[in-house]
């Protein structure tokens, strides 16, 4: 098939809806689980990013004339050399015509410029069509992760104190953008949890701490879905579900 030439700038705030709705409609919902994309102000979101002068993330557009045909999104890792690519697409009917790859190197050219020398990402064990493109662009895998949703009803734990420590900030921030989270104390022990739209996201170790703050936070604040993303292989554990493995894939730039 003929490549055409795509031309790749920097989002401005006038296409953000189109953005957003390119990465949504490229996504299957299991794997936007843990992404602020499938929150219902996200576009509001990245145009408040927009006017941050000292932004950590950047946002590609890919057009064909004036027609919007890819997007990602990438941020830096403070205090390394490596970049980080959040969200990657092209439009339905322009998928496998050279646009990921002419935005994958653009934006590899753009950050080798500012001496960046490695490009990492997370992606879904089973999203088959990404990771193959991956692989064919010289991505190599470094390490894995495990996501998993809590069956909180099936957990038996006393009654104890939590405390939320930023509750008015978190509900302006998730009125307005449908995500936030919580910086919990429990017991000396401080935990950030996310929060998108009625599911909440905890990360790092799974301990008896995230099991009653994840039961409570679901009794008394009623989400959903309570997810756990981790390292440690835990099907052993009762009421964890087993949703999905997430491989960190890394490409050495050399320019
Ligand atoms: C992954 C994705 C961004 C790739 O973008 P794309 O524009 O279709 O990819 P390109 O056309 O630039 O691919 C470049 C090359 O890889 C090939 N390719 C594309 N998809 C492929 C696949 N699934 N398997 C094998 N080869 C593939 C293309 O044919 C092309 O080969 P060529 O250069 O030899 O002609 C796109 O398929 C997509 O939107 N996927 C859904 C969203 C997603 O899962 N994103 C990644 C997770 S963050």
């Amino acid at each position: 098939m003929m490549k055409e030439i795509y031309k790749i700038k920097q989002l401005e705030k006038d296409d953000v809806k189109v953005f957003v709705r390119v990465i949504r409609e490229s996504f299957q919902s299991q794997h936007l689980i843990p992404s602020i994309y499938r929150s219902k102000g996200v576009e509001h979101f990245i145009l408040n990013e927009l006017d941050n002068i000292f932004s950590p993330y950047l946002y590609f557009v890919a057009y064909n004339g004036s027609q919007i045909v890819g997007c990602a999104e990438f941020k830096i890792i403070a205090g390394s050399d490596t970049f980080f690519l959040n969200m990657i697409a092209s439009e339905k009917e322009f998928k496998g015509r050279g646009i990921g790859k002419a935005i994958l190197n653009f934006a590899i050219n753009f950050y080798a410029g500012l001496g960046y020398k490695n490009l990492q990402l997370d992606v879904y064990q089973d999203n088959n069509a990404a990771l193959d493109w991956y692989f064919i662009m010289g991505f190599k895998q470094l390490d894995y992760k495990f996501l998993y949703e809590i069956k909180t009803s099936i957990l038996n734990l006393e009654e104890t104190n939590i405390y939320i420590q930023n509750f008015p900030q978190y509900k302006i921030s998730k009125e307005s953008y449908g995500f936030n989270y919580f910086d919990v104390m429990f017991d000396n022990e401080s935990m950030r949890i996310g929060v998108i739209e009625d599911d909440l996201i905890f990360r790092g170790d799974y301990s008896d701490s995230v099991k009653i703050v994840a039961k409570l936070l679901q009794d008394k604040l009623h989400f959903e879905n309570i997810y756990f993303i981790g390292t440690d292989n835990m099907t052993n554990m009762a009421e964890l579900l087993f949703m999905n493995k997430i491989l960190r894939m890394e490409l050495k730039i050399q320019i």
